[in-house]
């Protein structure tokens, strides 16, 4: 080394000692990175040196130690690119970039300076040290904020190094330069756009480097910056305002609806939850929002008729405190949960039966609490009338069920029953069982004895319905009803008040009134029939032959008498009637058996063989005349019967009786005697009737007139008279049956009266006797007087005719031929 010094500076030496002989300087000036061989420059011609100087001058180029980048060809006398020339690599910054050499010759020793600009090119780009940078900018970040960049870097000098950088897209930020104290410029992001996580979380810029070269060249740089996020966002709810509706009645739990709501923040920023302020009507007890997902359920049943509608207020909250709030509108709807129902304002439990139609019975009020058609009897009073007429006999009480339903779906309803009491009103008069009755009683009955019990009823109630029955006064054959018959007001029996006799009277009809406890009282009556009972109670009697101690009577048979000859008729009556009466007559002895026979039925006598001339003359037959009664009642008669062809015959047979004679002797004078009598009499009764007549006649002016015809119990006489006059008594039997008001039931036959003026005075008695029933009693009483009197006076005439039959029988048969 030490060696090198030296010599060094013995070519220093050398080059200050040259310089006096250092010819020329020559310069040159290239573009960097020229190919190998490149010329640069003729030196030769430069340095005014020929070729062959240059050749003998052993010309060479003097580096120093320089990287020889230049050589020198001799032959051409020129200098050439030896090896490529990088300016950068060269000069790096430093300009201008030169390479200084000599061209050293020698013989003589020659120095030539060459000095070789090398111009810059733009062979470089500018270069990023990083491909990319990534910045975490808040979004908050103020204005203004500044980030420093990588410096591109260019090794060009001049217009070919960094000349400028733009930044793309230039939204938020913008470049700015600062001078540094080495010259260089510091590249910095200044934001001036507040960013927003919200609209873009994401910025991507290209930060590029340009030079100004031919052509020019850029660098590139990517910037990432992630917007951070912060909470500068309220929750916002989708809807302010939410509608739903919900039945009453809903389940626990139903969802009603779902509030939403964003946050435009992130992560917890953006997490929002849900609540419900409490409000007045209590909404946050009736209902429940799921903080997160905002879905509002029921937890407590809802009742229309307490709350129609809820407002709940919503709150969302973001985690940061900010706070959007939301309503949600609750319609409750309407079910039908509630029956209607009745309130009786007042009603009345009774009523009487004859109210008139519209009556007020009940005052109603109803009521549902649910609204529309499930409600829609909502609120009213109803009143309860009567539409007809009332009849407590048909229906005594009501229940009276009034139903309320309203017209949802399924219907309500309820109900309420009305009992109603119908009080009775005195509407009904007592009925009695028949329309009318008839009974019967054995006569000879003992008094009080119980006939029969009449019954009436009366449809009304209570009182109203109570009767008692009431005998009408009337009377029968002028005897007030009232002797007769009573009839216990309580219980309708009736009583006989005294005994019957049947042959007083058959039967009677009276009224019996029944009469209720109403006020005013109702009536009705019934016809009431006593029929009274024959008993056997009456022997016969024996109408003829008359039997009388004293006289003596005898049928006369011719001894000629034909087999079947009526001899006689016994003729006995009994008053009582029916089976009582029906009489059979029985030949109870005979003083010859053989020759008479009695008719069972009709008492006639009649021969049973021819007479014979040995029959005695004076026959005596005992009849019995027997009633059918149970026990039958019988009565005897004695027939005395002359067999004789003349009538001397006769008497002096029958001066053999007793007493005949008397008889015969006294018979004129008793004749004469009765006929006085009887004439008498006869006149005086004429007199009386007349005058009876007459005054009844006046007093039936008076009085009404009824129809009732009593049977009168008449008896006559058969009239028996003997016809021709020649001295036979041939026997006209005039027999004619004459029938009695009675005669129906009794079949007795009688007589017909021979004399017409007792006929008359029959027929007038029997007038008379129908008069005097239509009058009082004391006109009964007379009747009977008057008619016992006629027959006892109807009696002795005809005994007093009888009598004269047998003596003279040609008045007798002069009057019956007329
Ligand atoms: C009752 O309900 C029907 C439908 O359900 C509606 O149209 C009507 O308006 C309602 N009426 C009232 C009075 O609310
Ligand atoms: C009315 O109701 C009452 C009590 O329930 C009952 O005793 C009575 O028999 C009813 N009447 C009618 C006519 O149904
Ligand atoms: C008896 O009843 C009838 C109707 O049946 C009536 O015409 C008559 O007047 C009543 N008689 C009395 C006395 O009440």
């Amino acid at each position: 080394m030490s060696d090198r010094t030296m010599a060094r500076q013995v070519l220093l030496f050398i080059w200050f000692l040259s310089l006096s002989s250092a010819l020329g300087q020559v310069s040159y000036s290239i573009h960097e990175e020229m190919a190998k061989g490149s010329l640069v420059g003729n030196i030769a011609q430069d340095l005014g040196l020929d070729l062959k100087r240059l050749k003998s001058g052993k010309a060479r180029i003097y580096t120093g130690d320089s990287v020889e980048y230049i050589e020198l060809n001799k032959e051409r006398g020129v200098i050439l690119i030896k090896d490529r020339i990088d300016r950068e690599a060269l000069c790096g910054q430093t300009t201008p970039c030169a390479l200084h050499f000599q061209i050293i010759l020698e013989n003589p020793m020659q120095l030539y300076r060459v000095t070789v600009e090398v111009t810059d090119i733009n062979d470089n780009a500018p270069m990023f040290s990083k491909a990319e940078m990534r910045f975490e900018i808040n979004e908050l970040s103020s204005s203004g904020a500044r980030f420093i960049l990588d410096r591109a870097i260019d090794h060009d000098v001049g217009r070919n190094g960094l000349q400028s950088y733009s930044l793309e897209p230039t939204d938020n930020f913008v470049l700015k330069f600062q001078n540094l104290p080495d010259g260089n410029k510091a590249v910095e992001m200044v934001l001036q756009t507040p960013l927003d996580r919200e609209k873009k979380d994401h910025i991507s810029l290209l930060l590029t480097a340009f030079d100004e070269g031919e052509p020019q060249m850029s660098g590139t740089m990517k910037i990432h910056i992630t917007v951070l996020d912060a909470n500068d966002n309220a929750p916002v709810c989708l809807q302010s305002v939410y509608k739903t509706n919900i039945a009453e009645n809903s389940p626990k739990g139903t969802v009603l609806t779902t509030v939403s709501a964003s946050d435009a923040d992130q992560g917890a920023n953006g997490r929002i939850s849900f609540s419900i302020s409490s409000t007045a009507d209590k909404a946050a007890d009736i209902f429940e929002i799921d903080p997160e997902s905002g879905v509002v359920k029921l937890i407590v049943g809802v009742d229309y008729e307490t709350s129609k509608y809820y407002q709940i207020d919503v709150q969302a909250r973001d985690e940061g405190g900010h706070t959007d709030s939301c309503k949600i509108i609750v319609d409750v709807i309407d079910t039908n949960d509630n029956s209607p129902t009745i309130n009786i304002i007042s009603k009345s439990s009774q009523i009487s039966e004859d109210s008139k139609t519209g009556n007020v019975l009940a005052i109603l009020n109803i009521q549902d609490l649910d609204s529309n058609e499930s409600g829609k009897v909502n609120y009213g009073f109803y009143s309860l009338v009567t539409e007809g007429d009332l009849d407590r006999e048909r229906e005594s009480e009501y229940n009276i069920s009034v139903t309320c339903a309203d017209e949802g779906v399924p219907s309500l309803s309820s109900s309420v029953t009305l009992s109603l009491q119908i009080s009775d009103v005195n509407d009904n008069a007592p009925v009695f069982d028949k329309s009318s009755y008839e009974a019967s009683v054995q006569e000879n009955n003992t008094p009080g004895l119980s006939i029969f019990t009449v019954r009436a009823s009366d449809a009304d109630f209570n009182q109203n319905a109570r009767v008692s029955y009431i005998l009408e006064d009337s009377s029968v054959k002028g005897v007030p009803v009232s002797s007769l018959v009573s009839v216990s007001a309580d219980s309708g029996v009736i009583h006989a008040v005294r005994s019957f006799d049947y042959e007083q009277i058959k039967d009677f009809q009276f009224r019996i009134k029944v009469q209720d406890g109403g006020s005013p009282p109702l009536s009705s009556n019934v016809s009431v029939k006593i029929m009274i009972q024959d008993q056997n109670d009456n022997a016969p009697q024996v109408l003829y032959p008359v039997q009388s101690g004293a006289s003596v009577v005898a049928e006369i048979v011719p001894r000629s008498a034909d087999v079947g000859y009526l001899v006689t008729k016994v003729v006995a009556v009994d008053v009582d009637s029916g089976q009582n009466a029906w009489l059979s007559y029985k030949l109870q002895k005979a003083t010859d058996r053989a020759l008479f026979e009695v008719g069972l039925q009709n008492g006639e006598i009649r021969t049973v063989r021819q007479v014979t001339d040995k029959d005695a003359v004076k026959q005596r037959l005992t009849v019995v005349v027997e009633d059918n009664g149970q026990p039958s009642r019988s009565a005897t008669v004695n027939v005395n019967v002359a067999v004789a062809d003349s009538f001397p015959e006769v008497l002096s047979e029958f001066t053999d009786f007793p007493h005949d004679k008397d008889y015969n002797d006294n018979l004129t004078f008793y004749l004469v005697l009765a006929l006085a009598v009887v004439s008498f009499l006869f006149i005086v009764s004429i007199i009386a009737i007349l005058s009876v007549k007459c005054y009844r006649w006046r007093r039936e002016r008076m009085f009404y007139k009824s129809g009732a015809n009593l049977p009168v119990i008449p008896y006559y006489p058969p009239l028996y008279a003997d016809v021709g006059g020649t001295g036979t008594l041939q026997h006209v039997y005039n027999y004619e049956v004459c029938r009695t008001t009675d005669s129906r039931k009794s079949d007795l036959k009688y007589g017909k009266p021979c004399s017409e003026s007792i006929i008359s005075l029959d027929s007038s008695g029997t007038q008379t006797l129908t008069h005097a029933q239509r009058g009082k009693l004391i006109n009964k009483e007379f009747d009977d007087q008057v008619r016992i009197f006629i027959s006892s006076l109807c009696s002795s005439l005809q005994h007093f005719f009888y009598c004269k039959s047998i003596q003279t029988v040609h008045t007798c048969k002069g009057e019956t031929e007329l």
